[in-house]
């Protein structure tokens, strides 16, 4: 197995319902590593290169428009397979096809408004790390719980 990092947001409506603890508390308990975390404000520039492959589709506005409209959280977080296994936690895009026990099940009505974004590959992990965190920002620890188990 490989130890992965992956960037997820919690999306502005989070904040607003002051859900920001119980979301992380789902991703400790499922044994991520956070490694990087900061509450922001999107700047629409870097909204619109975050989802630029989405540019072309008609929800592209409305996307800018919700995940600039209040602060976020962005993370990165670290553990084995951790891109594949967050998206899982996450459930599906679309909340009527996540299944409930996810964060998008329990959380989300709308797919516009669907909670938390996690990246999707390798790739797009790298480039939204890279999009949203500085090196220096991400730190290199441990939990030592191998020692455990
Ligand atoms: P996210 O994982 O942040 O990545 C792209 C986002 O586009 C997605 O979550 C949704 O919030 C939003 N979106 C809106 N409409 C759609 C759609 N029809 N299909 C996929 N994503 C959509």
């Amino acid at each position: 197995m490989a130890l992965e990092r992956t960037f997820a947001m919690l999306k502005p409506g989070v904040l607003s319902r002051h859900a920001v603890g119980e979301i992380i508390c789902r991703i400790e308990r499922k044994g991520f590593n956070i490694v990087g975390l900061k509450l922001m404000r999107i700047a629409r520039p870097l909204a619109e290169k975050h989802y630029a492959e989405h540019k072309a589709k008609f929800f592209f506005g409305e996307l800018v428009d919700y995940i600039t409209s209040g602060p976020v959280i962005a993370m990165v977080l670290e553990g084995e397979e951790a891109i594949a296994l967050l998206r899982r936690l996450c459930g599906s895009t679309k909340p009527l096809e996540a299944s409930p026990g996810t964060i998008r099940g329990d959380y989300a009505m709308h797919t516009n408004f669907n909670i938390i974004h996690a990246s999707d590959s390798p790739e797009s992990a790298r480039r939204e790390i890279g999009l949203f965190f500085a090196e220096e920002e991400i730190l290199d620890w441990k939990d030592g719980n191998d020692v455990w188990i």
